[in-house]
């Protein structure tokens, strides 16, 4: 471990689970460095502590590795809420924002010209399609290739779309647990939150990927402002925040 994620570690403490089905599936797949340990101490806390009714959102899949943590998860807990998720499978690379105007470097992943960009978002595509086949079968979620905006649209007008692994998904209904980890910008990741707590069950869950306070991320301004909320209630920072919404 490097010196500086050792100081993170004593300035930020947080708690993990030991699961030993998560440690190796982890090792099986692409992603690891996008899922923090503690968001699986808090995913297990939702899990545990889930509503009985209610669906899961997870927004922003990329490869599978938050999805089969929630599906195995819900397996090991014996629960079965109907769970769904959305990703437009984009690429963002390191240094889009100071390159957009070098079509060379956004034609290919990370400007190497030996894998163009769209082979890569499709190949992250088809690895959560397998992972998720692999891992979690009978677990799978309804997952559709759709920003959060436009999954939102459709889970208002309680559309019956196709996922990703070709079944019919019948959207729409109360949420029981989203978990928020799409674009990260401060918009978007705001829409999603606003957008999530109007189904949300009061009880339900949000986790709020990137907002621990050491990051630099919109979405942690967002935390920061989620504090105030009358609605939510700070469950934990791990170093993550997960609210749940308040009783009525
Ligand atoms: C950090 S990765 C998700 C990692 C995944 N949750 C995991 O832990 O294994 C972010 C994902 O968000 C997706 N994404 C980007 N913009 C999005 C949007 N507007 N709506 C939904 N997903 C989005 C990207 O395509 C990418 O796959």
């Amino acid at each position: 471990m490097s010196l500086y994620r050792k100081l993170l570690l004593r300035l930020y403490p947080y708690k993990t689970i030991q699961d030993d089905y998560i440690t190796r599936m982890q090792g099986s797949m692409g992603g690891a460095g996008m899922l923090h340990d503690g968001n699986i101490f808090a995913m297990d806390y939702v899990i545990r502590n889930l509503p009985e009714t209610g669906a899961i959102l997870e927004i922003g899949s990329f490869a599978g590795l938050s999805t089969n943590v929630i599906a195995w998860l819900l397996r090991k807990h014996n629960r079965n809420n109907p769970f769904f998720g959305c990703d437009p499978w984009v690429y963002n690379g390191y240094y889009d924002e100071s390159r957009k105007d070098d079509a060379t470097y956004m034609a290919y992943f990370e400007g190497c010209q030996h894998i163009e960009r769209e082979a890569y978002t499709a190949f992250i595509r088809e690895s959560f399609i397998r992972n998720t086949l692999f891992f979690s079968n009978d677990y799978r979620p309804h997952t559709l290739q759709l920003t959060s905006d436009a999954f939102f649209e459709a889970w208002e007008q309680k559309q019956t779309q196709t996922d990703v692994f070709g079944r019919t998904a019948v959207l729409g209904g109360p949420l029981s647990f989203v978990y928020v980890d799409g674009d990260h910008s401060y918009e978007v990741a705001r829409r999603d939150v606003v957008h999530s707590l109007e189904h949300l069950l009061p009880g339900g869950f949000l986790l709020l990927d990137d907002s621990a306070d050491f990051w630099r991320y919109g979405s942690v301004q967002l935390a920061r402002e989620m504090k105030r909320w009358k609605g939510l209630e700070l469950v934990m920072k791990n170093p993550n925040y997960l609210f749940r919404k308040r009783e009525a």
